[in-house]
């Protein structure tokens, strides 16, 4: 039987029990935009970047032009601050209570609420409904999207958007891709990130419900280096 950690649970595909808890999205990606390796840092500012070069790439205007917004893997919580400091009612889960307890404290004065929650679990028991959902490296990336999609559709208003990010498909690595954390010996902690041609995340999209849906990569801004799959869905 597999234990649960300390820090929280996500959904193991192909198996919904045992679940296997992991808190190791972040350490593994350090989606650190301009390369930072360290998910959180005290001195931060507020900004918001789909990619991970800093400035490079569209910015929130592809979230339109939200009244709410719920940021599903929030991680540092830093997209969120921007968008809260402009008035949008901005929401974020992440399932790891270290960084929701370190966000909330380093944004409270912006408004942007955190919560501690696996994101299947806080969709399917949480009704309220945004203009936009949105993912930066974030949940979208570790969770099956056969299971977060129509998840996803049932919690935006009409008319409302999907859009995450996140690397683009390795040639030939397509589907769930498991790995394990700190290397190859010890206590098996494992997690999956989902990978898949930009035309296959657009038909999982319209198969969800969503009325349309673009999903393309963004070059890096240097010639050869790894690029941005930027995805977009738009509610009926
Ligand atoms: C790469 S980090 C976040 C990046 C974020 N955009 C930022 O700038 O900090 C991915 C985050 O997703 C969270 N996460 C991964 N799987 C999740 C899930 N199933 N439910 C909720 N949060 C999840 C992790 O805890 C982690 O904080």
């Amino acid at each position: 039987m597999l234990e649960l950690s300390e820090a929280g649970a996500v959904p193991v595909p192909y198996l919904d029990e045992p679940r296997v808890a992991v808190d190791i999205a972040g350490q593994v990606t350090g989606v650190g935009h301009g390369g930072r390796r360290s998910a959180f840092k005290d001195d931060a500012e507020p900004s918001f970047c789909w990619t991970q070069y800093a400035g490079h790439g569209p910015g929130p205007e592809l979230l339109g032009n939200p009244r709410s917004v719920l940021e599903v893997g929030c991680g540092t919580g830093r997209a969120l601050a921007y968008l809260a400091q402009r008035g949008v009612a901005a929401r974020g889960v992440d399932l790891s209570p270290v960084m929701v307890g370190k966000t909330t404290t380093r944004w409270a004065g912006t408004g942007a609420e955190f919560v501690c929650s696996e994101v299947l679990e806080y969709l399917s028991e949480h009704e309220e409904v945004y203009d936009a959902v949105y993912s930066v490296f974030g949940a979208a990336w570790f969770t099956d999207p056969s299971r977060l999609f129509p998840l996803v559709r049932r919690r935006l208003e009409a008319g409302g958007v999907f859009v995450f990010s996140q690397p683009p498909a390795i040639p030939g690595a397509y589907g769930p891709q498991g790995m394990y954390k700190g290397g190859f010996a010890g206590k098996a902690m494992f997690t999956y990130r989902y990978s898949y041609r930009p035309a296959v995340w657009e038909r999982l999209l319209t198969r969800a419900g969503f009325a349309t849906a673009d999903a393309r990569v963004l070059d890096a801004p240097h010639p050869g280096h790894i690029g941005t799959l930027l995805v977009r869905a738009v509610a009926p």
